[in-house]
């Protein structure tokens, strides 16, 4: 019932601009939500819903935690709320979670999360901590002032605290102001010419960066998840807006993020097909592909 929605806005804080973290008071989700999984957010009665990857939940609490970037009408809006206001409705978990499996001690789980990929990335990677996994995350921003919760205290900070040696976290920035100089295929490259054991990777954040890993792994046969949660626009099934082409068995084949995802086997993605939605020119696309190398 939207009309009676509790969904307090309890906490905000700036990320970077135009990138607010929110903790939102819903225990019916806190409740049951799981890694990988997303909720549908509306603002306001009557406005647009905005769905959204939990980037953290605390069931005891029952509280969720949203990083919203101001982009659109009702993400604007969102951002505009401050604590103590109330969203007209919070509706999930949705989407399936991510799929966990305990993997050999000689190989690690690597998350290549672009900018606004790190919070959808992080309670994944968590959770491969719990298991008792190894992961490395290799984090990417534009320039070193627009990094977050990478800092002392922080959650990736945390994360390090508490698993210690099973973590290993490599930094990338565009202008190189912080960690390796480049894209977040840089040290992946890296890793795989090494031979290092991969379990799997999961990737999430921009398209095209998603795609050069996607690339990158595919000669090695290392399975690849694309989290493509950012594509969607209703999360219901009905708008279209998250149909990715995938090929199996040389069939091409629509999934909706929403429902088949939001974790996809980017080796079965049609690239070729699914780039252009988000209006890239090809010029752009081979000159961001060059500048990865790829
Ligand atoms: Fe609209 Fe999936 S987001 S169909």
């Amino acid at each position: 019932d939207m009309a009676a929605s509790d969904a307090v806005i309890l906490a905000k804080r700036n990320l970077s601009p135009g990138i607010e973290e929110l903790v939102v008071r819903a225990p019916v989700v806190a409740r049951s939500a799981q890694a990988g999984q997303f909720v549908r957010v509306f603002p306001r009665l009557g406005g647009e819903l905005i769905p959204l990857t939990l980037a953290d939940w605390d069931a005891e609490a029952g509280t969720v935690c949203l990083v919203v970037q101001a982009m659109g009408v009702s993400s604007i809006e969102m951002n505009a709320m401050e604590p103590g206001d109330v969203l007209a409705g919070i509706a999930g978990p949705l989407g399936r979670p991510s799929e966990l499996h305990r993997y050999p001690d000689d190989e690690t789980v690597v998350f290549t999360a672009g900018g606004l990929g790190l919070p959808p990335v992080y309670p994944i990677m968590r959770e491969h901590l719990r298991l008792g996994n190894h992961v490395t995350l290799i984090a990417g921003f534009r320039t070193k002032d627009l990094m977050f919760w990478t800092a002392d205290g922080e959650r990736v900070a945390a994360l390090q605290a508490e698993f210690g040696d099973r973590i290993e976290v490599v930094y990338a920035t565009n202008d190189g102001s912080y960690g390796v100089e480049g894209f977040v295929t840089k040290p992946l490259q890296e890793m795989l010419e090494a031979g290092r054991k991969i379990a799997e990777v999961v990737t999430i954040g921009p398209p095209l960066m998603m795609r050069g890993v996607s690339d990158l792994t595919k000669p090695f046969g290392v399975r690849t998840v694309a989290s493509l949660n950012s594509i969607m626009v209703d999360a219901t099934g009905m708008c279209g807006a998250c149909m990715v082409p995938v090929v199996i068995d040389d069939k091409l084949v629509r999934k909706h993020a929403c429902i088949d995802g939001p974790e996809i086997d980017s080796h079965l993605i049609d690239w070729d097909k699914f780039l252009p939605r988000f209006g890239l020119f090809k010029a752009q696309e081979q000159e961001a592909r060059t500048r990865h190398g790829l």
